[in-house]
């Protein structure tokens, strides 16, 4: 029988935008086997989208609830072992819980929760579960977002002394301005999404890469959110200001309509001997700015990059690592987790940095609601 870890998908169907990302990065270092899942709510789409990516139907069930009873009676070697969560928002927790009620390990998509207090009973649940739970915060898993976690923590920059995260993207542009359209993305719905859009889906994305790289913690906000319409009930950009511990300020950028960008996400850490800059568009470099200095650009694959890094690619220097490649990174901690080898903790985000995740979030929102306040994150 094949030793590789038997791995369940919800959502993720041949209509999703990150399903393939899954799939992908979950094959990558030949450590996962898709046994089977429910792609997709209405049954037609769900089968056939199983069919033609070529996995068994028989485990391929007609709804979530479904698939934990059949998964249950089957013993447990050949039980799922872990199942992603790849659906819309508000199905995470429900998802999550039961999952985690039924001994099962959990990768659920960021964000983890609709709301700060479901995130925590996942905490506790997950506590009582002791099984493995990640949250795909995708580009922690980038080479040079490693080395650039590695050289803070070992000190090259000095002390840091200006955050400054911009995501940047236009998608919604078109959508926001045509009131019949904003009805076609379940982003804009707060029943679906929570209560935050841009935030929600990629301010926090750059909340979690601060406290990645930089190690500091994010303790208070200050946030200007833009809604464009009245009438419409969700953010589609917003600026904050962040103070960390450590008296460190800085600042996150975030925008669904920075009209023509696509994904501009882009770390700017900058401490008191040098600054550290990524680009998500070119993950490749890794810029070091020294006062006095020219610009050293870093690459993955070089021997004077650090373990962390180093792990996390695959081929000689010269070969681009891309965004599959980063969530593959991550699905390679996790699996050494689940198969209980020894792992850094820095190879997947977990439940904490969810949490945390879904703390920010609500701060944000409450800031700009009372008339942009510092809010104090706990
Ligand atoms: N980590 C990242 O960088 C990243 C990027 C994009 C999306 N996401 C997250 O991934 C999740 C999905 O986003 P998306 O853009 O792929 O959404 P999507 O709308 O493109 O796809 C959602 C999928 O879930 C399926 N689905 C809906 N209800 C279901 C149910 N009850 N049972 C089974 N399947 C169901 C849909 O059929 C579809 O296949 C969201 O939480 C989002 O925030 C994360």
């Amino acid at each position: 029988m094949s030793q590789k870890i038997r791995l369940g998908i919800l959502g993720g169907g041949g209509d999703s935008l990150i399903g393939v990302l899954h799939r992908v990065a979950s094959a990558m270092y030949d450590q996962y086997e898709i046994v089977g899942g429910v792609f997709n709510p209405i049954w037609e789409e769900n089968i056939g989208f199983a069919e033609q990516i070529g996995i068994p139907t028989k485990r391929v069930y007609i709804d979530f609830d479904t698939l934990v009873e059949e998964e249950l009676k089957l013993p447990e070697d050949e039980r799922m072992q872990v199942i992603s969560i790849l659906t819309p928002n508000f199905l995470h927790f429900p998802m999550a819980k039961k999952l985690l009620e039924n001994g099962f390990n959990v990768i659920c998509e960021k964000p983890l929760t609709t709301s700060y207090k479901e995130a925590k009973i996942l905490q506790s649940t997950l506590q009582k579960a002791g099984v493995v739970f990640a949250v795909t915060y995708t580009y922690t898993g980038y080479p040079m977002i490693r080395q650039m976690r590695e050289m803070i923590s070992n000190g090259d920059i000095g002390k840091v002394q200006k955050i400054d995260v911009q995501y940047y993207q236009g998608w919604i542009n078109p959508i926001i301005h045509d009131k019949e359209k904003r009805d076609s993305t379940w982003r804009l719905d707060p029943e679906k999404s929570g209560i935050s859009c841009c935030v929600g889906d990629i301010g926090t994305h750059a909340f979690d890469m601060i406290e990645y790289v930089s190690g500091l913690k994010v303790d208070s906000v200050l946030a200007d959110l833009n809604y464009v319409y009245d009438d419409n009930k969700m953010d589609v950009d917003g600026t904050i200001l962040i103070r960390c511990n450590n008296n460190v300020k800085g600042v996150i950028r975030s925008s669904q309509i920075a009209t023509g960008e696509e994904n501009n996400f882009t770390v700017k850490i900058y401490g008191e001997k040098a600054g550290l800059k990524w680009e998500q568009e070119n993950p490749n470099y890794l810029y070091l700015l020294e006062e006095g200095k020219p610009l050293k650009v870093l690459k993955p694959g070089h021997t004077y990059n650090g373990k962390l890094s180093l792990d996390g690619t695959k081929m000689p220097p010269g070969h681009p690592e891309g965004i599959f490649d980063s969530m593959g990174n991550i699905y390679k901690g996790i699996a050494k987790a689940i198969k209980k080898e020894p792992y850094n903790h820095g190879e997947f985000p977990t439940i904490k940095d969810g949490v945390r995740g879904m703390n920010f979030i609500e701060c944000v929102v409450e800031s700009h609601k009372n008339g942009n306040v510092w809010i104090k994150i706990e």
